[in-house]
C-alpha cells in the first residue's frame, strides 16, 4: 500500500538552518547530539490528518476584523502560492499565521516587553489554499521587537506562518519578511539560513497589484514545502 503512495523530494539540505547554531544561543539545548539518519519514508510520513474545511471561519483569514474595533497600524494583504517541490499548487491545505502587532508585541503573556498591547488585534490567522494553492491574509503589518538573545537584540519583522501540507514530511514552520528591512544582516535567526539565495525565499515581494487603491498594500509569497527550492523552516518555532 506505501508504494502507491506519492514519493517526496528530499529538501536542499543547505536550505535548513544548522542545528545548532552558536549566535542563536538557545539552540545549543535544542537539537539531537548524534548525526541524523535519513529512514525511508512509509505511511507514517506520507499521510496525515484530514482537516475538514468546516472548521475555518469565515474572517479567520482577515486579522483585521476579528474585534468590535480596527486595530492601529499599516494594513497589508499577504498573498502568494503554496507550491510542492515541483511547484505544482498545494490545493485545500491548512495555513496558520500569527505575529505581533504594529508596535511589535505578542499578545501572549509571556511577551512584556514596553511595548502596548492592542485590545483589536490579537495576531493569528488562518485559511485554506483555493485550487491554484493561493492563500490570502489580510492583517496589520507586524512591528520589530526586542529579544534577549544578546545585547540590543531585535527580530526584524516577520510573519510565524505554519503549513501541513499534504503529508507530515511536508509540514513546514517557517517566518515571512519583509523587503529591505535594515534589521537583516543583525539578525542570528535570520542568517542562520547560510545562503543568500536562500534567505531570499524568506522574503516577500512588495505587490502593486496586489495593493488595493485607499485600502492597503500587497505583498506576495510563494511557499515552497518540499525539494532543492524548499522555503527554509524556522531554527526554533518559539519567536
Ligand atoms: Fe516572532
Amino acid at each position: 500500500m506505501t508504494a502507491a503512495l506519492p514519493p517526496y523530494r528530499r529538501d536542499g539540505m543547505q536550505a535548513h538552518p544548522p542545528r545548532d547554531h552558536a549566535a542563536y544561543r538557545s539552540t545549543a539545548l535544542r537539537h539531537p547530539k548524534q548525526p541524523l539518519l535519513p529512514l525511508p519514508h512509509s505511511m507514517t510520513e506520507l499521510t496525515q490528518p484530514m482537516l475538514g474545511t468546516g472548521a475555518i471561519g469565515e474572517l479567520d483569514h482577515d486579522l483585521t476584523q476579528q474585534h468590535p474595533g480596527e486595530p492601529i497600524g499599516e494594513r497589508i494583504i499577504v498573498t502568494g502560492r503554496v507550491l510542492d517541490g515541483n511547484r505544482r499548487p498545494v490545493r485545500d491545505t491548512l495555513v496558520e499565521i500569527w505575529q505581533a502587532n504594529a508596535a511589535g508585541r505578542y499578545i501572549q503573556k509571556e511577551d512584556q516587553h514596553p511595548a502596548p498591547l492592542d485590545p483589536h488585534f490579537t495576531g493569528v490567522g488562518r485559511c485554506l489554499t483555493d485550487n491554484d494553492g493561493r492563500y490570502r491574509f489580510v492583517t496589520i503589518k507586524p512591528g520589530a521587537y526586542p529579544w534577549k538573545n544578546h545585547l540590543n537584540a531585535w527580530r526584524p519583522a516577520h510573519i510565524h506562518f505554519s503549513l501541513f501540507g499534504t503529508a507530515f514530511v511536508t509540514r513546514l514552520i517557517t517566518q515571512m519578511y519583509f523587503p529591505g528591512d535594515p534589521l537583516f544582516p543583525y539578525d542570528p535567526i535570520m542568517q542562520s539560513v547560510r545562503e543568500e539565495s536562500d534567505r531570499q525565499r524568506m522574503v516577500a515581494r512588495f505587490d502593486m497589484e496586489t495593493t488595493e487603491p485607499e485600502w492597503a498594500l500587497g505583498y506576495q509569497w510563494d511557499i515552497v514545502l518540499r525539494g532543492p527550492e524548499t522555503t527554509p523552516p524556522d531554527p526554533d518555532e518559539d519567536h
